[in-house]
């Protein structure tokens, strides 16, 4: 898959059923009048009936997150084939609320990334640095570890299936987002480090989203950076009126 825009909303555990019903709604009254491709994440239980309302739309529905074991004895968990069989084609895997509330490691995440895509579901990645990293200049360092430890045993085919979302941790539901010059020379770090790792083909296809705190009025001057191919939107994406000024942003 080659590199795109991309805006996904991440309702994190938001939005009963009549809740979600009733945004999906609204967003299907919108025009997307840019490139962007359109994907919103509800909650687990309401997938099913997000992919429903959404049949003959282009917005695509995606999980939050899913265990990594094909199935058993994991109570309270969501498989990758469960996702499959209610028509998903994408999963957000790592994303930082998971990694600090619920202890997923970079160990786990390189697990639940094979078990994805062994099921053929494209992974939306997320990871970050948190605000002590940057202050004392780690925060290179911290992503490249994060990338190579959940990602970098991957074949460049199996990174088609990867969109990359860079979320610095102090950004994320803060009110603060990165500037625009330091989300740009992050992605940058992270195309050269897959350079690196990879080629200069993988590297250059690979879509980075930017997530934190992106709002429809910063959305435009953000998205506007060569490297920063989309956003993963939270608070944001939780009205379909922003949601949509920053899907058309682009
Ligand atoms: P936010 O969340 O837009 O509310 O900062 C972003 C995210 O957690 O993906």
């Amino acid at each position: 898959m080659s590199r795109k825009h991309i805006v996904a909303g991440n309702w994190k555990m938001n939005n009963n059923l009549a809740e979600t019903q009733a945004l999906i709604t609204d967003l299907k009254s919108k025009e997307n009048t840019g490139d962007a491709e359109v994907i919103i994440a509800p909650t687990s239980i309401n997938l099913h009936a997000a992919v429903e309302a959404l049949k003959g739309s282009t917005i695509q529905v995606a999980a939050q997150n899913m265990h990594q074991a094909e199935s058993g004895a994991y109570t309270g968990e969501v498989s990758a084939g469960m996702l499959k069989s209610i028509g998903l084609e994408t999963v957000i895997l790592g994303h930082s609320e998971r990694r600090a509330y619920f202890h997923e490691s970079d160990e786990l995440l390189a697990q639940k990334v094979n078990t994805a895509l062994q099921h053929g579901l494209r992974v939306i990645f997320c990871f970050g640095e948190e605000l002590e990293d940057r202050k004392n200049g780690k925060h290179f360092e911290v992503v490249s570890s994060q990338l190579k430890n959940a990602l970098f045993h991957l074949s460049a085919t199996q990174w088609s299936q990867i969109v990359l979302a860079y979320e610095p941790v102090w950004a994320i539901g803060t009110g603060e987002t990165a500037s625009p010059e330091q989300a740009q020379e992050m992605h940058a770090f992270i195309r050269t480090t897959v350079v690196d790792s990879y080629d200069e083909t993988t590297a250059s296809n690979v879509t980075i989203l930017y997530g934190g705190s992106v709002k429809p009025a910063n959305a435009k001057e953000i998205f506007s950076k060569p490297d920063v191919d989309g956003g993963l939107i939270g608070g944001a994406s939780l009205k379909a009126t922003d949601f949509f000024e920053i899907v058309n942003a682009f």
